[in-house]
């Protein structure tokens, strides 16, 4: 799998503004490019001569069985990657056993997306709206349509500073044609009240998404979170945020296995995803990579970017002699220092 010529072959493919909305971050793209320098940076300490000659990827998330660890994170504007973007999306990821997790901003329809079928699961990524009706109706249907979980994005309290869409004079047009502001449609004024006031009218478990901090984390866990997503929206709302990898054992100290963890932001190799479990996620979500998938080749596009991270995930867990998921520990991560004369 090589995800940079991915990312050229649809770079080559897309109205420039389209490529930058997808590609860029906030303001110097600092934390957009540390994410996946952090995960480079550490080192796993593998082990040899186990027997590797199986090796089960497959795991769950909140209880429903998935063929790997790695999942597909909630995307605006799938519709503009292709005209059949989010229903190609969740075919791709029923298709390889992945979980999809659909973002209703802007990216489709939940029914369509719904009416797809297949055993993997699927949840919903909503915001919430100052109109608040419109996000307690659509997370009412949700759990009609089948989806298992609904996550709500926190990260938002303003829309990010990205320059490459200010200069493209981007704007979010909806498949109807309608332009959107997020600045003006979001609740500016969500607390962890909000997310109890959710999480006790959700028929399904709650998942909150753009969690950086282990007090936060926690405070969403006691607000009743089944999960939470470690996430700085790929880098695209407060630039100089620390990595994601730099935020997850504190997230995972915070929740103390009261709830499950993943984490997004830079993930581009079946290694990285070793990492992010070692460190105690539960799975990880993948976001830009999927969107390159789909404006080269639709629905084979995204399947060929989840069988990629389904191989290297494969090679890296035999590499480090664990057969099962659950059995990539915290050993197999180089501590700074590790190295050091012992004794
Ligand atoms: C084009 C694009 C649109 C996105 N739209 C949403 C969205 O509607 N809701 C949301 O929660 N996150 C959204 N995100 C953030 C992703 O869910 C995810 O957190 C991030 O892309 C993960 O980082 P990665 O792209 O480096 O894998 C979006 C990301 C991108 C690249």
């Amino acid at each position: 799998m090589d995800l940079s010529d991915l990312e050229a072959d649809a770079k080559a493919k897309l109205e420039a503004t389209f490529y930058d909305y997808i590609a860029g971050g906030a303001e110097d793209e600092r934390t957009l490019a540390d994410n996946q320098d952090a995960w480079d940076r550490m080192r796993l300490r593998p082990r040899v001569l186990r027997d590797v000659t199986t090796i089960d990827t497959s795991t769950t998330m909140l209880g429903a069985r998935v063929s790997s660890p790695v999942a597909i994170a909630p995307m605006a504007m799938q519709h503009r990657a292709s005209p059949d973007g989010p229903v190609a999306t969740a075919r791709a990821a029923q298709a390889t056993g992945a979980l999809f997790c659909m973002g209703l901003f802007g990216a489709g329809s939940a029914a369509q997306v719904a009416a797809v079928p297949g055993n993997a699961p699927r949840w919903l990524q909503v915001y919430v709206m100052a109109d608040r009706a419109r996000s307690v109706e659509a997370i009412a249907r949700s759990a009609e349509q089948g989806y298992g979980a609904i996550v709500i994005t926190v990260d938002v309290a303003r829309q990010g500073n990205r320059r490459r869409d200010a200069r493209n004079r981007w704007t979010f047009l909806q498949s109807d044609g309608q332009v959107e502001d997020p600045n003006e449609l979001f609740d500016h004024a969500l607390t962890f009240d909000d997310i109890a006031w959710f999480a006790e009218r959700t028929p399904i478990p709650l998942v909150v998404k753009g969690v950086a901090r282990g007090d936060d984390a926690k405070a969403c866990v006691d607000a009743g979170a089944a999960g939470v997503v470690v996430s700085n929206h790929g880098g695209r709302q407060l630039d100089g945020a620390l990595a994601t990898a730099d935020a997850l054992a504190d997230v995972v100290a915070g929740v103390d296995g009261r709830a499950e963890v993943y984490v997004d932001g830079g993930i581009r190799r079946g290694q990285h995803v070793v990492k992010a479990l070692a460190m105690g996620a539960q799975a990880v979500f993948v976001g830009r990579p999927v969107m390159w998938g789909l404006v080269v080749a639709d629905q084979k596009g995204v399947e060929g970017v989840m069988r990629g991270f389904q191989d290297e995930v494969e090679r890296a867990m035999a590499l480090c002699g664990a057969t099962r998921v659950d059995e990539i520990d915290a050993s197999l991560l180089a501590e700074p220092g590790w190295n050091r004369p012992r004794g």
